[in-house]
């Protein structure tokens, strides 16, 4: 299972790269203008590089699917890692998956994003999407349970050997990537936060404490009979 960082900060990205965690990264434009980014050709070229050569979602900005296009082939030849994230459907419920073909047909990877369904994301797997972004916050927003339409399509894709990897997004709270992971999500992609979270536990602190106490009276306790038996 790949883990993937939704956010545009570049010293976030960089500090998690350290720590060996970051397969891709996902943006959005609110990600991008709430962390600074508001140059986004600028902005997602520095993360394609630092990144390099795991993928990075760059998202069209408009409800026409032949502007949808033009944008996808640009972003895309901004860097060889970039995957042009294109919504399920537009802002009037018009679907987006002409484009989407027409891309995977180009050879340009999409992610389909804002699925908040299981048959949304079957569908965009179908026409032959590299991803399918299901957005578990927004479901549970609505009232439904995120786990079961993750568990539900990976099982289709499954079933149909279909290559489409799921992305779980959205994610609120550490728990939610908990339960993306076991619900079979192919790729969980969170606020850089969230991982800081999950790695985090207060008992394990006071685990290494005692260990590092415990170590320290070992040390001191040898210095105290090198010098004895010196004495
Ligand atoms: C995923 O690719 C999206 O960028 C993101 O997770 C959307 O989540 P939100 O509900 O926090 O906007």
């Amino acid at each position: 299972m790949e883990i993937f960082l939704d956010t545009a900060s570049v010293k976030e990205i960089r500090k998690w790269l350290g720590q060996g965690l970051v397969d891709g990264v996902t943006t959005n434009p609110s990600i991008m203008f709430n962390d600074g980014v508001y140059d986004t050709e600028r902005g997602a070229k520095e993360i394609a590089a630092l990144v390099f050569p795991r993928p990075v979602s760059v998202e069209v900005t408009t409800n026409d699917q032949d502007e949808m296009i033009a944008q996808a082939r640009t972003f895309a030849a901004w860097a060889e890692n970039i995957v042009v994230k294109i919504p399920v459907i537009n802002e009037f419920g018009v679907p987006s998956l002409r484009a989407v073909k027409a891309l995977v047909d180009e050879g340009i990877r999409v992610n389909v994003t804002a699925c908040l369904s299981f048959g949304q994301a079957a569908l965009a797997a179908k026409v032959g999407a590299t991803y399918v972004s299901i957005f578990a916050g927004r479901i549970s927003d609505e009232g439904h349970e995120a786990s079961r339409v993750v568990r539900m399509t990976a099982d289709w894709l499954d079933l149909w050997r279909c290559s489409a990897r799921i992305i779980v997004g959205s994610i609120r709270q550490a728990f939610d990537m908990q339960e993306a992971m076991a619900a079979g999500a192919h790729v969980v992609t969170t606020p850089p936060q969230f991982l800081a979270k999950l790695l985090d536990h207060k008992y394990s602190r006071e685990t290494v404490r005692q260990f590092n106490e415990d170590a320290r009276k070992a040390l001191a306790y040898m210095d105290e009979r090198r010098v004895q038996v010196k004495a």
